[in-house]
């Protein structure tokens, strides 16, 4: 407070520096004002009990004093004989219970829209042994088609040996960022084979395949620059955008015309561009047309980041992702993402690319540069997967013959399975939220394990069941399945009473997700 009185014009805080003669007469001055205000003051006293002559006087102490703030405090004291009145503290409500936030509010309702259905929640079971091709739910061994354990690879005693020998060698953790705690050589060999899968110079890994995306989005691409990428993208690469600022524009899902549309209208306006899409979309089992892609992004001056967190071990005759599943150099692609916890399971996430694009996030990347790096055990399962997917093109084989199967059944069967490329992704379309958490329930009491994706991920008419095909599923498994999704289905459209429809399109309207 005082500080700002100081600083007010007429203090002497701002003036020049003056000659004596001045000074003596600017007290003079400041004296004469005083005494004449002060003999006014008591007729100007105002509701709180000071006057606005106090304050004026204060100021003019203030000019007066000397000795810097603390002089300024006595000569005011002394002017007034009384001390500034205090200053009235802000009161605020209490801090809001988390339960009255409006996502808690709406998580409450749908629960209890589901229970009002009769309906359990799908989400979170917990499970006992390794997922993959099977799991063990409450004690039952379960047909699991909620496994990204593409290559079975999970399952693969190599691999849990290579985890557990590194434990016995490094322990369980590396600590801290390797920026600072150093690396272990067992990173450096991971990443040095990954780059060799992809034909390309440099491979940096990260704790989290989210994180991976966030970081380098997020780094790489700044205000003056441009995002274009698919509407489906993952969760990761829609928040590595917003952080990055720079200005995002999605194309519809897979229509690269709109791509071109987006780009005519806006890339000229931006510095750098940078075009994202994935090799395979885990939410409908399709794929963009990659060679197309890369003459866009070459024609316009932009980058191309391709996610393959499905597409690793899954396309291409030997799991070596999208650029072999259509015959292109990987070194084509600027920026090739991954996950370690599909297809090479394990934990964490990778980026491929030229050395001055791993130089940069190597040095940049905050999800890197701050975050621990990968553990001991994640590190060497990853590198005994991935040199088991290396020597083994069989299991991918396998994989894209189950999914071809399970696409084909379906098919067959009356189901709509929208675009699906019949890889290690089919989705089942339902339409409607509470028949697909209704068939979810069905198939698990007869022994399978799917599960639905319902709004606000998809629109409210569009909840489906997805199907996660792996190498290890047998044909059997996959037929069986297929007969009893379309059973099922059928007979819970049946059951559908006209007051749930109805409850539901009010649902439906009432969240604006209708479409
Ligand atoms: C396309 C895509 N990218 C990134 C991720 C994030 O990977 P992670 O779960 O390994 O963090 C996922 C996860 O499912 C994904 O589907």
């Amino acid at each position: 407070m005082l500080i700002l009185f100081l600083a007010l014009p007429g203090s002497s805080w701002r003036r020049p520096p003056a000659s004596n003669l001045q000074r003596q007469e600017r007290r003079k001055e400041a004296s004469r004002t005083t005494q004449s205000r002060s003999s006014k003051r008591k007729a100007k006293m105002t509701d709180d009990g000071a006057s606005r002559d106090d304050h004026v006087a204060w100021l003019e102490a203030a000019g007066r004093a000397r000795g810097g703030i603390k002089g300024a405090a006595r000569s005011l004291a002394r002017t007034l004989g009384t001390m500034p009145p205090a200053e009235v503290q802000p009161t605020f409500e209490p801090a809001m219970p988390f339960s009255d936030l409006p996502v808690f509010q709406s998580m409450d309702k749908h629960r209890s829209v589901a229970s009002m259905f009769g309906l359990k929640n799908p989400f979170y079971r917990a499970h006992d042994g390794r997922l993959g091709a099977t799991t063990v739910h409450e004690g039952r061994v379960l047909v699991n088609f909620a496994s990204y354990d593409y290559l079975g690879l999970n399952q693969e005693p190599a691999v849990a040996a290579a985890a557990k020998a590194a434990v016995d060698e490094c322990g369980t953790s590396v600590s801290a960022s390797r920026l600072v705690a150093g690396e272990r050589y067992m990173h450096r060999e991971l990443e040095s084979e990954l780059a060799d899968f992809y034909r390309c110079e440099a491979c940096l890994t990260f704790v989290s395949g989210h994180a991976t995306n966030v970081s380098t989005v997020g780094m790489l691409m700044g205000s003056d620059d441009l995002i274009v990428q698919d509407e489906l993208m993952h969760n990761s690469v829609i928040v590595g955008a917003k952080l990055s600022r720079a200005t995002c524009h999605s194309f519809r899902h897979n229509d690269l015309d709109d791509l071109e549309k987006v780009l005519r209208q806006h890339r000229a306006k931006h510095k750098n561009a940078l075009i994202i899409a994935e090799g395979l979309y885990s939410m409908d089992g399709d794929f963009p047309d990659l060679p197309r892609l890369i003459l866009i992004k070459e024609r316009y001056g932009a980058w191309l980041m391709i996610d393959e967190a499905h597409s690793l071990g899954v396309m291409g005759k030997t799991g070596r992702g999208s650029a072999e599943h259509f015959g292109l150099d990987p070194r084509r692609v600027d920026i090739w993402m991954g996950t370690l916890s599909k297809t090479l399971a394990s934990c964490g996430g990778y980026i491929c690319g030229s050395h001055d694009l791993i130089e940069i996030l190597k040095y940049q990347a905050p999800g890197f540069v701050y975050s621990v790096g990968l553990s001991p055990p994640s590190t060497a399962a990853t590198l005994a997967a991935l040199r088991i997917l290396k020597g083994d093109a069989g299991r991918v084989a396998k994989l894209q013959a189950n999914g071809r199967l399970f696409l084909d059944e379906a098919r067959r069967a009356g189901l709509d399975t929208m675009t699906s490329a019949g890889l290690s992704v089919v989705p089942v379309m339902v339409g409607c939220p509470v028949r697909a958490v209704r068939l979810t329930d069905k198939l698990l009491e007869r022994g399978i394990n799917a599960l639905p994706i319902i709004h606000p991920a998809v629109p409210m008419k569009a909840a489906r069941l997805r199907f996660f095909i792996t190498s290890k599923h047998t044909p059997e498994q996959i037929c069986s399945t297929v007969e009893l999704i379309a059973a099922e289905l059928a007979t819970i459209a049946k059951r559908q009473s006209l007051v749930e429809r109805a409850t539901l399109a009010v649902v439906a309207v009432r969240e604006g997700g209708g479409s």
